[in-house]
């Protein structure tokens, strides 16, 4: 190989790593936990809903009013709940204990620190 070579076979190695920074420069990287609820949920303003509704502006909105175009169980919407931090990490404790007979299939985060992590996280996503 002569040093052109090199040089050009060397900038295109780095070339990938620097466009995939370059897309999630705005985001902070999700914490493990996310994983679990993007299998059901998106975050950023504009995406579609899943499973689950987007969660973009979900704090400070009433559980059940945030995505309009969401069918919403009868029991969320009618909970009275207001997201922020305490009602959601109630929440992920065990949605089912906390609004009987919601839809949101999903077990429970037991770890405190796990769901401070995603809860910090999904208050910035979510703006
Ligand atoms: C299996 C799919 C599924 C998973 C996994 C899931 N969700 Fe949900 N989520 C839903 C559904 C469905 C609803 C709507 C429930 C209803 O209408 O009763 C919901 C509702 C919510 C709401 C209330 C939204 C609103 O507009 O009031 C929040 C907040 C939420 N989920 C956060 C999370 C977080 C955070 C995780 C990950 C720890 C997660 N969800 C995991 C399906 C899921």
């Amino acid at each position: 190989m002569t040093k052109f070579s090199i040089a050009l076979a060397a900038a295109f190695a780095v070339a990938p790593i620097f466009s995939a920074s370059a897309q999630t420069a705005a985001s902070q990287p999700a914490p493990r936990a996310w994983l679990q609820c993007r299998a059901c949920h998106t975050i950023k303003a504009g995406e579609a809903n899943k499973v689950g509704p987007n969660l973009n502006k979900v704090f400070g909105a009433k559980a059940g009013t945030v995505r309009p175009n969401f069918v919403y169980s009868p029991a969320l919407k009618s909970s009275g709940i207001v997201w922020n931090e305490k009602t959601l990490d109630t929440w992920l404790i065990n949605p089912a204990k906390m609004v009987r007979g919601n839809r949101m299939a999903y077990p429970g985060l037991a770890d405190p620190a796990q769901r401070k992590a995603l809860i910090d996280w999904m208050r910035k996503e979510a703006r």
